[in-house]
Parts: C-alpha cells; sequence; structure tokens
C-alpha cells in the first residue's frame, strides 16, 4: 500500500498536467460572453470527480450556473466531510499586465516559490486549490484509505456572489448532510509559517449614480452655476471617512465586535514585518484606521472602499464639460455581528441624505453576505491542526482573514454545520491581479495534508 507522500511522487507531473488542462478554460462567470466556457468547466469537474472515485455526481441545474455534486458514501454510521470549491474565476484584466497569457498556463519559478509556480487566472483562487481536493480523494480511494463519507460541492458563481448556491443550499439540505465542511480557497501565512483561517469578513457591495444636468454641458458657459456631478461624489466619497479613517456612516460600529485586549494580544503573536508587506506591495507606508494595527485593519474591522469610478470625459486629449453623470462601486467589508443587509440600508440611507438638492442619488446594492468566525475548541479545527502538524511540522497558527466567502455563513445557518478553511495559498500568489500564480509546493502540500484531515476527523469523531 503506498503513502500519500509516494502517491504524489509517482503522479506529481499528471496532477500538473490535468490541473493545466483545468487552467486554460476561461471560466469568468462575471462576463456572459465566458458562458459556453463556464459550462465547459463545470463538465470537466464532474469529469474529475467522475475519475476521482465519486459513486454519484451530478450537473445540478440551478438558474444561473450548475452546482457540481459528488459522493463517495461507505457507511452511514461513518461522518461525512463536505468539500466546497469553485470553478469560476474572476476576470482576467487588465490584460496587458500579464507575463504570459492568463488561459495558457506556464510554470516560472519566483523568489518566494524558487520550485516554481503556476501561472493562470484561477490557479490560487480557485481551480488549483479546489482541484487538490479532488487529486487527495482520488489517492484515498483508490488506495483504500479513505475513513469516511465525503460529498463534494462546486459552484461555478462565487466571484459574482453565489446567487444560485444561496437557492440551491436551502432545497437541498438532505443532501448536502455533513458533519463538517472544508474548503480551501484561502491563504496562509507563509509556505514555513502554517496557519489557518478562523474568519472571513462579511460583505455589502453596492453602486451609487449621481445625475446632476440632464446633458453634458459646456464647462465655460455652465461651469460654477451648476453642480458637477464629479465633483459632488467625489467629495461625497470623501466624506465617508473622517481625520482617523473612521467610518462616518451613522450607526456603521454599532454591532461590531469588539475583541478584549487578551484576544488582541494573542492576535499580535502572529508573525508579521510591517517593512516586508510594504515591500512586496511598494508603498511609503501602510495607512488606515487609528488606533488598529494593520493586521486588525484588514481582519477584525470593517472597511469602506471605492473599487471604481468614472464619468465624464476620459479620452485622449482634453474636452471642456460638465459631464451629467457620475458613479462608483463601493464595496464595504464586514466583521461578525454585523448584518450586511442592514449595513447596505444604513448606506442607502446616509448617501442619499449627505447629497445636495443640487443633484440626483441613486445607490444600488449589488451582492453581499454575513462575515464568519470559526471557533478553534472543535474537532473540525483539531483534525486540521494534527494534519498541519503531520505534514508541515508546526502547529498552525489560528488566524482571521480579510477576504470574504459569503456563502460560508450561509452553510452553518441552513446546513448547521462548522467550516474550516485550510487555505494553501499566499498573499503574494496575486489573486484577482495580473500574473495570478499558486506554488507547485503549496498545490502538492495540499494534496498531502487534506488526506490526514479526513483520518483525523474520523478518529475524533468516534
Ligand atoms: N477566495 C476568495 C476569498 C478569500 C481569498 C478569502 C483569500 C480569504 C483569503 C474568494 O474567491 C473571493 O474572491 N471572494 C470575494 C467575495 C465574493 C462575493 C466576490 C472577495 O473576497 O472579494
Ligand atoms: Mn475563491
Ligand atoms: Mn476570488
Amino acid at each position: 500500500m503506498h503513502t500519500i507522500q509516494s502517491y504524489i511522487a509517482k503522479n506529481k507531473n499528471r496532477f500538473l498536467n490535468e490541473l493545466f488542462e483545468l487552467l486554460k478554460l476561461p471560466s469568468i462567470s462575471a462576463d456572459s460572453a465566458y458562458k459556453k466556457e463556464v459550462l465547459q468547466t463545470a463538465d470537466f469537474v464532474l469529469t474529475s470527480l467522475k475519475e476521482a472515485g465519486c459513486d454519484k455526481v451530478e450537473l445540478c441545474e440551478t438558474p444561473g450556473y450548475p452546482i457540481i455534486y459528488g459522493e463517495k458514501i461507505i457507511d452511514k454510521n461513518l461522518p461525512t466531510v463536505l468539500i466546497y470549491g469553485h470553478y469560476d474565476v474572476q476576470p482576467a484584466d487588465p490584460i496587458e499586465l500579464w507575463t504570459t497569457p492568463p488561459f495558457e498556463p506556464i510554470i516560472k519559478k519566483t523568489d518566494i516559490h524558487p520550485e516554481g509556480a503556476i501561472f493562470a487566472r484561477g490557479a490560487c483562487d480557485d481551480k488549483g486549490q479546489m482541484y487538490m481536493h479532488i487529486k487527495a480523494l482520488e489517492y484515498m480511494t483508490s488506495s483504500g484509505n479513505l475513513p469516511c463519507n465525503v460529498k463534494f460541492m462546486i459552484e461555478g458563481e462565487e466571484e459574482v456572489g453565489s446567487e444560485s448556491l444561496s437557492w440551491f443550499v436551502p432545497r437541498n439540505k438532505e443532501k448536502l448532510a455533513n458533519d463538517v465542511i472544508l474548503i480551501s480557497d484561502t491563504g496562509m501565512i507563509a509556505n514555513d509559517i502554517p496557519s489557518i483561517t478562523t474568519g472571513l469578513r462579511g460583505l455589502s457591495y453596492v453602486e451609487v449614480e449621481v445625475t446632476g444636468p440632464n446633458r453634458d454641458l459646456h464647462s465655460g458657459l455652465y461651469g460654477g452655476a451648476v453642480a458637477n456631478p464629479i465633483n459632488i461624489l467625489t467629495k461625497m466619497i470623501a466624506s465617508l471617512h473622517d481625520e482617523n479613517n473612521h467610518i462616518t456612516i451613522p450607526g456603521f460600529y454599532d454591532k461590531v465586535e469588539e475583541l478584549s485586549k487578551e484576544e488582541r494580544a494573542e492576535m499580535a503573536k502572529a508573525p508579521f514585518s510591517k517593512e516586508d508587506y510594504k515591500k512586496s506591495i511598494d508603498i511609503g507606508d501602510v495607512y488606515g484606521e487609528v488606533g488598529y494595527t494593520t493586521n486588525e485593519r484588514n481582519s477584525i474591522r470593517p472597511t469602506l472602499d471605492v473599487n471604481g469610478i468614472w464619468g465624464g470625459y476620459t479620452g485622449e486629449g482634453a474636452k471642456t464639460v460638465i459631464a451629467s453623470k457620475a458613479y462608483a462601486k463601493i464595496s464595504m467589508r464586514l466583521v461578525p455581528h454585523q448584518d450586511w443587509k442592514e449595513i447596505t440600508k444604513l448606506f442607502k440611507n446616509h448617501f442619499e441624505n449627505i447629497a445636495p438638492k443640487a443633484v440626483k442619488v441613486k445607490v444600488t446594492p449589488h451582492h453581499g453576505g454575513q462575515g464568519y468566525v470559526t471557533p478553534i475548541d472543535n474537532i473540525g479545527y483539531q483534525a486540521a491542526s494534527l494534519a498541519y502538524q503531520t505534514t508541515f511540522g508546526k502547529i498552525p497558527i489560528p488566524q482571521r482573514s480579510g477576504g470574504s466567502i459569503p456563502i460560508v455563513a450561509l452553510f452553518e445557518k441552513e446546513l448547521s454545520s462548522k467550516t474550516i478553511l485550510m487555505g494553501f495559498g499566499l498573499n503574494s500568489d496575486a489573486i484577482h491581479s495580473p500574473n495570478e500564480h499558486f506554488g507547485v509546493w503549496n498545490y502538492l502540500k495540499g494534496i498531502e495534508t487534506i488526506p490526514y484531515f479526513y483520518a483525523n476527523f474520523a478518529n475524533l469523531y468516534r
């Protein structure tokens, strides 16, 4: 009987080649031009699950992109692990900033990944990390090492808000029943500092439109006498933070969970170098809410950021014009106890209130979701921690992340189970950015670590 280590050594090239085939499919859920490719990717996942040893696989139709379901039930008395992941990816643009094409995967060495990293859109988020689970399953089924039941649920709309999955989960509670949910769609501190993500932030995403005059105007003939919607919009946006970088929306912080001194001291123990942080993204200094550290600012504190802003003339040369309209897309990252629907309402009311009479304001909510915190005093977390101890030789550090996977809170509500976030990516892997990549070492380490999670969980469950 082979160990996971020998199985990986033997099949490493095939594991990479298969992932390359998956990464070649541009499954961009945000852009309807790629509908065919997204559906092709769903089929790819379905086939992979079948080949990895699932007894039953299904392409579940939804109002949007299909959800791929797979299962292997070996004994009803044994616990069940539910794996979640997503096969859709972010758009690749700005495409000109990629050093090699986003859907032509290639291995290149980097300072952080001296053994090579796979460069492609989705390499880390989430195709590479999702596929680790399929290969880990293949090992367990083919070697007779699957210690419990397993279910897979892989969706194609995570990057656009998981609307279809929110529809699917409450309608399929029985089918999805499980004892623990396991996800690899986050990161860890460094390859020699393993960590387990214990928190995700919530999200409220809105679009705003400010309308001034009913048509674009000559900026000489009218300038100074009418409200310029771009001037007004930027002024309104600037007023959303005060001089301490606190958010000024009334009621915004009312439900924010304040951590105790002890909890904050515990968090501060996680290794972090401000100098390396600054260097890694080439900034002169960090910036944020007064009274909080960098790690706190991007995990336990809520934020408000403009993601895009446009209006008026942006073409070549100069055009003297006062635009009729200005727009912005704004995201708010939320922390435990903040309700995203409530925050969206607070934003809308406030934004409408601060607008001068000279303009009209329209706020359109997009998607959103609740934050999530994984407790560490449960067997799911313990199983994960022990797994890392075996394969990394170190106890992983629990760490809250700034990112969001809104569907996780819904899993807890509908399926009453905890989610364990075993992410193997690094912040420097450039997810959502040009030149996204995933370390070959990380990919294989994930495949190696996952079977230990199953074994530990099945053991601790007894
Ligand atoms: N995998 C990410 C979330 C993530 C990455 C969490 C790294 C923690 C660490 C996920 O695919 C994602 O991008 N989520 C979106 C939210 C979604 C509603 C579009 C996000 O966080 O912006
Ligand atoms: Mn993801
Ligand atoms: Mn993502």
